[in-house]
């Protein structure tokens, strides 16, 4: 049984910083040329039981929710599931209407996941990795499936 709940204690915040650097390469995020630190984002946690197995980071504007980062520690259980339905009742509860996120053009399995959960390709933004790679060398040249990596895809889900 899976649970979501925002940070509650700073072991929780620890953890998801170790997750963030492991996963991420470092203390930040790009998209879209901005840079994202943790500590000013929402998080959520995903429990099994007593055991932490996903992290997901957002933050919020008038225009809707960008889903900043999304961590399974074991894939295919339900966990990213979970945290995008948590996501977006969060993002319902606070008057909000659109999720949004970025993500890079090697990831085939987060197209394949998000498409599937409602969320639709906006835009391409070519080269734009390559840019944050400039400010954030620890991104790598070649992604999943051997991928040269080089744009962000950009994908919404309209909430109702
Ligand atoms: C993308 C991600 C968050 C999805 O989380 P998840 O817990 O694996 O997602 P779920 O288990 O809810 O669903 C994954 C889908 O892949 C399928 N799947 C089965 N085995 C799988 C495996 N070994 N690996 C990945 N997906 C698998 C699931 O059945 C499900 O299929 P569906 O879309 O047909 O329903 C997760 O794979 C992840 O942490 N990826 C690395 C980080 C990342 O790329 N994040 C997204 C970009 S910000």
């Amino acid at each position: 049984m899976l649970q979501v709940h925002p940070p509650g204690t700073p072991a929780d915040g620890m953890w998801a910083g170790v997750v963030w650097r492991q996963e991420w390469g470092g203390d930040v995020m790009m998209s879209k040329g901005q840079r994202h630190y943790m500590v000013d984002l929402h998080l959520l946690i995903a429990w099994r039981g007593s055991e932490r197995v996903g992290l997901a980071a957002y933050r919020c504007e008038a225009n809707g929710a960008e889903l900043v980062s999304i961590n399974a520690v074991e894939k295919g259980a339900g966990i990213g599931s979970v945290m995008l339905d948590a996501i977006e009742r969060v993002a319902l509860a606070s008057g909000l209407a659109r999720i949004w996120l970025v993500t890079s053009n090697d990831n085939l399995d987060a197209l394949r996941f998000y498409q599937r959960r409602g969320y639709r390709i906006v835009a391409v933004h070519k080269g734009a990795v390559d840019r944050a790679r400039e400010l954030k060398p620890s991104i790598p040249c070649e992604g999943l499936y051997n991928i040269p990596v080089h744009d962000e895809l950009e994908l919404e889900k309209l909430l109702t």
